[in-house]
C-alpha cells in the first residue's frame, strides 16, 4: 500500500540524463503508434529488446512504457509486457477515458521496488512477536470440526462469530455501540468500499496534510477531487475545514484523530465537538480511520468520534494490521444500518466476500483471549522500543539535527529535522537500504518537507540501533 509513496521516492533519484533518455524513447514508439505502424491492440516488442536497439538500460524503457500508459498511449498485459491501447487518445477519447484510467496506468511499467530495505517508515507491528502456534491452534480446531454449513456460502458482512466478536470488543474495549458491523480486508479495502459508495466524480473530499495517500488513492480512483485539510499540534483544523465548506460542499473527510497519520498528534478534546458539529452541519461524512487504536502509552486510549452520542454521521473503520500482521488483510467497518446496507449491497455485487474460514478461526482465538494478551504484551515492548528510540534520537551525537515530541501513542515517530530537507535524508537513507517517509510524499502538493516518519515497533532494539546509525549519516549530510 505504501509502494507508490516508496516509488516516488525512487523515481526522484533517477538522472535528468536518463529522464531525457526515456522521454525520446517514449516520443519514438508514441510516433509509430499516431502513424499506425503499431496497431492497436498489437503486443510490443519486449523491453529488452528496446533496451538494447536503442542502446540503453531496460529500466530506461520501462520508464518510456510507464509515460505511454500514464497517457493513455499503451496498456500492460500481465506477464507479457505492453500492448498499444485498443483506443489511443488521439481519438479524442483521452479525456473521456477520465482521470481515472490514466491515473491507474501512471505506475504501469515500473520496476518492482526494492525487497532489501528495512522499511522503518512503515510503522508497523513485529511481526514475528505473533503468537502464530495460537492461530495454528485455532485454525486446526477450525478445520477438525468443519462442517458442511461453514463450507457453504460465506456471508457477505463477514463471519457471524468474528462479527460478534469484534461488535462485543469494540464495544467493551471502545466504546463504539449501536452500529453494524462488517468485516473487510483490510482497512484499504473498507476505505475503496466506502469511497465507491458515497463519491460521485468530481466530488470534493477532504483529506489532512500531512496525511495517508493509500486511503487519498482510493478517494481518487473512485474520482474525488482531494481537498486538503491542515494539521497541527492539536490535530486537524476544524477552522479549515469550514473555510473549505464555505468554499462548496464537501461529501466526505478522511481523518485518523486517533494517532493523526503521520504526525501522531491526538484530536483536541475541544476539537473533536467542533468537528463533529461543523460535519454535522455541512452533511459531510466523516470516515474515522483508527489504525492503532490500543497502542496508546500514557493514558488509556482515546475514545473514538463514532463513540459519541451524535456520530451517526461517523463511519468508523479499524483494521487489525497493527494488532495482527500486514498480510492477514482483517478490518472492520462500524456504521450506521441505512449505511451498512448500501455498502453490503455494493459489497455483495463486487463479490467482495472476506475468507471465512479464516475470519472463523481468528473469532476462535479472539474468544480465547489470544487478541487482548497479544495486545497487552505487545503493548509494553513497543513502548519500550519507543523509548529506546527516542534516547538514540537525543544522543550528544543525534540531538543537534533532530527535534521531536514523545507521541502518547502508535508505532511511529515523526521527527523534524533541523539541517537538510527531509526528502534529501530519505533518499541518502534508502541508498543504504532503510526506507524512511519524508513529509514531502504525504502532502497533496509542494509544501513544508522538515518532517520525517520513523516506525519504531517493528525493530529489535539491534534492528533500531543500525537503522538510526544510516539514519544519523543522513541528518548530518
Ligand atoms: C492510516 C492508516 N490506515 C490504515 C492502515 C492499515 O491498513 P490495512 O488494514 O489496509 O493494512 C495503516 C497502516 O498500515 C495506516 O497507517
Amino acid at each position: 500500500l505504501f509502494d507508490q509513496m516508496t516509488r516516488a521516492l525512487l523515481v526522484s533519484q533517477v538522472s535528468s540524463a536518463e529522464a531525457t533518455k526515456a522521454r525520446r524513447i517514449a516520443a519514438t514508439l508514441r510516433r509509430a503508434i499516431a502513424s499506425g505502424q503499431v496497431q492497436r491492440g498489437e503486443l510490443l516488442p519486449s523491453t529488452r529488446e528496446v533496451a538494447r536497439d536503442q542502446s540503453v538500460h531496460r529500466h530506461t524503457v520501462l520508464r518510456a512504457m510507464g509515460m505511454l500508459a500514464a497517457e493513455g498511449w499503451v496498456e500492460v498485459e500481465p506477464r507479457r509486457g505492453f500492448r498499444v491501447a485498443v483506443a489511443l487518445p488521439q481519438d479524442g477519447q483521452g479525456k473521456a477515458r477520465g482521470a481515472r484510467q490514466v491515473h491507474l496506468a501512471r505506475d504501469a511499467g515500473l520496476d518492482p521496488l526494492p525487497d532489501a530495505a528495512v522499511k522503518l517508515g512503515h510503522a508497523g507491528p513485529d511481526v514475528r512477536l505473533f503468537p502464530a502456534d495460537e492461530l495454528r491452534g485455532a485454525y486446526g480446531f477450525v478445520l477438525r470440526t468443519l462442517s458442511a454449513q461453514a463450507m457453504g456460502e460465506a456471508p457477505i458482512e463477514g463471519h457471524p462469530r468474528l462479527v460478534a466478536a469484534l461488535s462485543t470488543y469494540f464495544r467493551r474495549v471502545r466504546g463504539v455501540t449501536g452500529r453494524a458491523v462488517a468485516i473487510t480486508s483490510g482497512a484499504q479495502d473498507a476505505i475503496a468500499s466506502i469511497a465507491q459508495l458515497l463519491v460521485a466524480p468530481g466530488d470534493r473530499v477532504a483529506v489532512e496534510i500531512p496525511g495517508y495517500p493509500p486511503a487519498w488513492e482510493a478517494f481518487r480512483v473512485a474520482g474525488a477531487t482531494l481537498v486538503g485539510v491542515p494539521v497541527d499540534g492539536q490535530g486537524l483544523s476544524v477552522e479549515a475545514l469550514e473555510r473549505e465548506l464555505r468554499r462548496g460542499p464537501i461529501r466526505a473527510l478522511y481523518t485518523t484523530p486517533h494517532h493523526q497519520y503521520p504526525s501522531t498528534v491526538t484530536l483536541a478534546i475541544e476539537r473533536r465537538a467542533a468537528l463533529l458539529a461543523a460535519a454535522a452541519r455541512a452533511r459531510v461524512t466523516i470516515i474515522e480511520d483508527d489504525y492503532d487504536h490500543e497502542y496508546h502509552y500514557a493514558s488509556a486510549p482515546i475514545a473514538p468520534l463514532a463513540s459519541a452520542a451524535n456520530a451517526d454521521h461517523v463511519i468508523y473503520v479499524t483494521t487489525l494490521t497493527k494488532a495482527l500482521f500486514p498480510s492477514a488483510r482483517v478490518a472492520a467497518v462500524a456504521s450506521s444500518e441505512a449505511l451498512h446496507r448500501s455498502f453490503l449491497r455494493l459489497r455483495r455485487a463486487l463479490a467482495r466476500v472476506p475468507d471465512a474460514l479464516a475470519q472463523l478461526a481468528l473469532a476462535v482465538w479472539i474468544e480465547e483471549g489470544g487478541l487482548e494478551r497479544h495486545l497487552r504484551r505487545t503493548c509494553r515492548i513497543y513502548q519500550r522500543r519507543r523509548d529506546a528510540m527516542v534516547e538514540a534520537l537525543r544522543a550528544p551525537g543525534l540531538r543537534r539535527f533532530v527535534e521531536l515530541e514523545v507521541p502518547r501513542g502508535g508505532l511511529a515517530l515523526w521527527i523534524r529535522a533541523t539541517g537538510r530537507s527531509a526528502t534529501a535524508i530519505a533518499r541518502d537513507t534508502l541508498k543504504r537500504g532503510v526506507l524512511v517517509f519524508p513529509e514531502a510524499a504525504l502532502r497533496l502538493a509542494p509544501g513544508d518537507d522538515a518532517h520525517l516518519r520513523l516506525g519504531f515497533a517493528a525493530l529489535s532494539p539491534d534492528e533500531a540501533s543500525s537503522a538510526i546509525a544510516v539514519l544519523r549519516v543522513a541528518l548530518a549530510g
